[in-house]
């Protein structure tokens, strides 16, 4: 079966497109990029195509099969209008199979439901297209954390408004296994599955932290109101609203969902601890 992934100049559509072309063979996986030459090392066919462009689209996705879709990062209002280039050009195609990487999240009405609203939308515009399909809600990615560590240390602590909230997380690699699992699997499809790994609090991430960074952080929750504040300061109005949303979300636990990682991929997803020692490893190697 021959697949298009999108967005491989991302660390998700990259992550997902190296297990791919383990799975299907480098021949029958092409990718497309809105910056192709960030991607010059993936040994693969990759066309140009920005989301704004259904023309780049239909260029890609001649005799394709399955097209699995990665979400993209514009504004919430102008991200479903880019999905929808993908999905019709796929339609228009012959494209099959259609398979999106959402994101998980009960309803609320943080500043980051605008994106989740965008995504839903984004499911029901797939499921309305005809084409067969699968839908991943992904949990939150723990890497972002991961890489803002030093920051953290600076700063002596992490500082947010999740209060005693959970939150599922998941990495990008754990996703690339649930993804290709996604796109060979024809049993799985028809249905939306929530994505990732255990739900813990930010407390819990800290302990994590100091127990595999060797570090002394210590969590303080701040309320919504002036974590926004703080974040517009720091972050600037658009990405200070989405991240103070998110926490805002995990507050009201709003990301602390069940998983389908196992009834996809048929084994338990990695705990934090095993994701967090698997990059202690990789740092010292
Ligand atoms: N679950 C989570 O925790 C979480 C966190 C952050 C984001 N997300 C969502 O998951 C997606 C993948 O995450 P990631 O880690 O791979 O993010 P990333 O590394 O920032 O990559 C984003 C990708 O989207 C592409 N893109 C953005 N606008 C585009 C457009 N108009 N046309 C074509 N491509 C476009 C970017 O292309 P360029 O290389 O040309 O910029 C890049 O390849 C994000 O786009 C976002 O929707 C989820």
């Amino acid at each position: 079966m021959k697949i298009a992934i999108t967005a491989v100049s991302g660390q998700l559509g990259r992550a997902i497109a190296e297990k791919a072309i383990a799975t299907f063979g480098k021949e029958n996986v092409v990718g497309t990029a809105r910056t192709p030459e960030k991607v010059k090392d993936l040994d693969i066919t990759i066309f140009k195509a920005d989301y704004n462009s259904k023309e780049d689209f239909v260029k890609a996705f001649q005799e394709i099969e399955a097209v699995l879709l990665v979400s993209g990062m514009d504004k919430p209002e102008k991200r479903s209008g880019q999905h929808k280039n993908v999905i019709n050009a796929a339609k228009e195609s012959g494209v099959r199979k259609m398979i999106y990487t959402s994101i998980i999240g009960k309803p609320g009405d943080s500043t980051f439901d605008a994106v989740i609203n965008s995504n839903r939308q984004t499911e029901e515009d797939i499921k309305n297209s005809g084409m067969d399909y699968a839908i991943g809600r992904n949990g939150l990615y723990i890497e972002p954390d991961i890489d803002y560590f030093d920051n953290y240390e600076k700063e002596g602590k992490i500082i947010n408004c999740a209060g005693l909230g959970k939150c599922s997380y998941t990495s990008r690699d754990e996703l690339a296994v649930a993804y290709t699992q996604l796109i060979k699997n024809d049993s799985l499809d028809g249905q939306v599955y929530n994505l990732a790994g255990e739900a813990i609090t930010q407390k819990e991430l800290v302990d994590y932290f100091n127990r595999f960074f060797n570090s002394q952080l210590i969590y303080e929750s701040v309320t919504p109101e002036e974590y926004l504040a703080w974040q517009k300061i720091h972050n600037g109005d658009f990405l200070g609203t989405i991240i103070a949303g998110i926490y805002t979300k995990i507050r009201h636990g709003e990301f602390n969902v069940e998983s389908d990682f196992e009834k996809v991929t048929k084994r338990k997803h990695k705990k934090v601890n095993e994701i967090l020692s698997e990059y202690t490893d990789h740092i010292i190697d």
